[in-house]
């Protein structure tokens, strides 16, 4: 799938006294089999670009495509290839069992419930059986962040998209990020990953896109890894 943003702006709160252009300007094309990683400061605008990506919040200016169809007139058509992961992952749940939480996107997205692989996708991210039964909201960070990428796992989407993936991670978590990421690439699949840590991913990374106040610095830098 190839994706296209053209002269897209966000501006939030348009008209008042605190009017912020989160995202200015922004021409930028990928097609799902890339791996990118998306770097910029605190406020540069990632998170926002992410939510636009995945079609939660419109453009101010601009416009959308994906294969040439505008994203808009079928989001789920178009959100089904993607599994994202946001920033703050809590903000995501609305069940009462981490059970419940995982299987949501997938008959979200009409994938069948599979109790095995929802079990071999706990231990690709490292948590035990035993956690089905818990409340998402009352886990450490790293753990719901770990069910937030168990359960985009699940409906086998074609492009990742990671906010910050890695933050209250322990170095399993870390790992187990890293080993998605890699066997995504293997089997031709893509992600996109913003990170304030970019050194443990600029290998398999094939670009980086650099966000500097809203606006696109760099869209094709190669990043290579020093050793
Ligand atoms: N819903 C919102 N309303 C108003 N301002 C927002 C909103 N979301 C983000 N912003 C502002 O937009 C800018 C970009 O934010 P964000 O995309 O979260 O940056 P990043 O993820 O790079 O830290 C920031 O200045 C932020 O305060
Ligand atoms: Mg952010």
């Amino acid at each position: 799938m190839h994706v296209e943003l053209k002269n897209i702006s966000v501006v939030f709160e348009k008209g008042t006294d605190v009017e912020k252009a989160a995202l200015v300007d922004i021409n930028l094309d990928f097609d799902t089999n890339e791996t990118i990683l998306l770097v910029g400061n605190t406020g540069s605008g990632k998170t926002t670009l992410i939510y636009l990506l995945d079609l939660l919040i419109k453009p101010t200016t601009g416009i959308m495509r994906y294969d040439g169809s505008d994203p808009f007139e079928n989001p789920y058509k178009y959100r089904k290839k993607f599994g994202v992961s946001f920033q703050i992952p809590e903000r995501q749940f609305f069940s009462e069992t981490v059970e419940d939480e995982i299987t949501f996107a997938a008959k979200n997205f009409n994938t069948p419930y599979d109790r095995h692989k929802i079990i071999e996708l706990l231990s690709v991210v490292g948590l035990p059986e035993s956690i089905l039964k818990q409340s998402p909201f009352k886990l450490s960070g790293g753990e719901q962040r770990k069910v937030a990428i168990a359960s985009i796992l699940l409906h086998e989407p074609e492009f990742l998209i990671f906010d910050e993936p890695t933050a209250g991670l322990d170095l399993f978590g870390v790992l187990a990020v890293r080993d998605i990421l890699e066997k995504f690439k293997k089997q031709g699949r893509g992600f996109l990953i913003t990170t304030h840590e970019p050194e443990l991913f600029t290998d398999l990374c094939e670009r980086t896109i650099v966000l500097d106040n809203g606006r696109i610095m760099h869209q094709n830098l190669k990043l290579r890894v020093v050793r």
